[in-house]
């Protein structure tokens, strides 16, 4: 295993910055590691087993003491890297969907992180950046995440495969646009309320009150044409290719039947219909068939547009902003290709929090 990182991190200059072992990373990080070193004193042993027992007590008489339990394996380099490899789902939602039984989740592999960051501080200024939990896509994602913010990042193996991933229509195909709703599902099937979101998001305000009802499956709609304030909160009517345009880029999923039911028909579209070679990795058009084919068995709401407008309204009609501002709770900065141009218009509309805001963010500067 040090092995392989020692490859990585050769094979890949990124990786090296993915384990900063400044102090800075953290000062819990800092404070630790002096105490450690003095723990292999002469009398080192019997003080870290006096340490371990005190907090064994502390875990099974306190249980709300437990989340700070994996600041204990952020000490050390290696061997909490490989801890975090043995981390598990069960663990990791054990971990953050505690307090209410919500998780908020996204998944992300290493190019990504800096929208991650973004997405973190927007959430942190909400409140919720403890709910919320990073499906990691590789392993350097998996140490960074967990390093600054132990027990925020698990690793559902097997890593995808983005090189089978182009197989078009085979197993690596599947693996890959599939995982999605599998960890989604995953996660319902341990009984927690899901809050998926993609990291090229912001949240401007708390969307949980926005959740009206007992729905299984709450979602947005991605057209960018302008609907009447009170619209219906079913789901539409298809559009032109038969279908209907509601994102997967934010899902609200109660631990139902129901809503186990879409997620499990959208494994299985994925499976029956490989798109095209243009959307290799779009999984949209799968869940929007999985929404329309559980219809009439799952109780399904959309979301308010005002609210949640997609990145082809918000960014590209002033008036609309104007006119609703102070409205809005969840931006998408969809509507737009590649990775530089997303910063640049998240940076011009003021939503690039990354350079100046990092303080905020749970991960601190990565
Ligand atoms: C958790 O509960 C609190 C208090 O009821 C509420 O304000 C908060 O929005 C809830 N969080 C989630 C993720 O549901
Ligand atoms: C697909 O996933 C399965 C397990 O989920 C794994 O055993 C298999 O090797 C993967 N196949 C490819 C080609 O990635
Ligand atoms: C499902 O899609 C078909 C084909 O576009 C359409 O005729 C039908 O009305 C849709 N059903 C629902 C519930 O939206
Ligand atoms: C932009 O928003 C305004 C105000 O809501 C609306 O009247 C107009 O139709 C929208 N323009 C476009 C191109 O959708």
């Amino acid at each position: 295993m040090t092995t392989f990182l020692h490859q990585r991190q050769q094979q890949q200059k990124p990786l090296v910055d993915a384990f900063p072992l400044s102090p800075r990373s953290s000062s819990f990080n800092y404070v630790f590691h002096h105490r450690t070193s003095s723990l292999f004193g002469r009398s080192g042993l019997l003080f870290l087993l006096l340490l371990l027992s005190l907090i064994l007590l502390l875990c099974v008489f306190m249980p709300w003491i437990r989340p700070i339990t994996p600041f204990l394996f952020s000490s050390s380099s290696s061997s909490a890297l490989s801890h975090w490899r043995e981390y598990t789902l069960t663990q990791a939602a054990a971990f953050v969907g505690g307090k209410n039984g919500t998780i908020i989740v996204c998944a992300v592999s290493q190019p990504y992180l800096p929208f991650l960051q973004n997405w973190l501080i927007s959430i942190a200024r909400q409140k919720h950046q403890d709910e919320v939990l990073v499906i990691a896509e590789d392993y350097a994602t998996l140490y960074t995440v967990n390093q600054k913010w132990p027990g925020h990042a698990v690793l559902i193996p097997p890593v995808p495969d983005t090189q089978s991933a182009h197989k078009f229509g085979s197993q690596g195909f599947f693996n890959f646009t599939s995982r999605r709703p599998r960890h989604l599902l995953d996660i319902l099937e341990l009984g927690y309320n899901v809050m998926y979101n993609d990291v090229d998001m912001v949240w401007l305000a708390d969307p949980f009150p926005y959740l009206e009802g007992r729905h299984d499956v709450y979602f947005t709609d991605d057209m960018a044409v302008v609907k009447p304030f009170n619209h219906p909160h079913n789901l539409p009517q298809p559009g032109k290719k038969g279908r209907t345009y509601i994102c997967s880029c934010m899902i609200f999923l109660r631990p139902t039947d129901g809503a186990k039911a879409v997620l499990m028909k959208w494994i299985e579209e994925l499976q029956l219909q490989p798109w095209s070679k243009k959307s290799r990795s779009n999984d949209q058009p799968a869940f929007n068939w999985a929404l329309n084919k559980t219809a009439g068995q799952v109780d399904m709401y959309l979301l308010p547009q005002v609210a949640f407008p997609s990145g082809g309204l918000y960014f590209k009609n002033g008036t609309w902003v104007k006119e609703t501002k102070g409205k809005h709770v969840i931006i998408h900065n969809n509507y737009i290709t590649g990775f530089e141009k997303k910063i640049r218009r998240f940076h011009d509309s003021g939503l690039w929090f990354v350079e100046e805001y990092a303080h905020e963010s749970p991960l601190g500067r990565i």
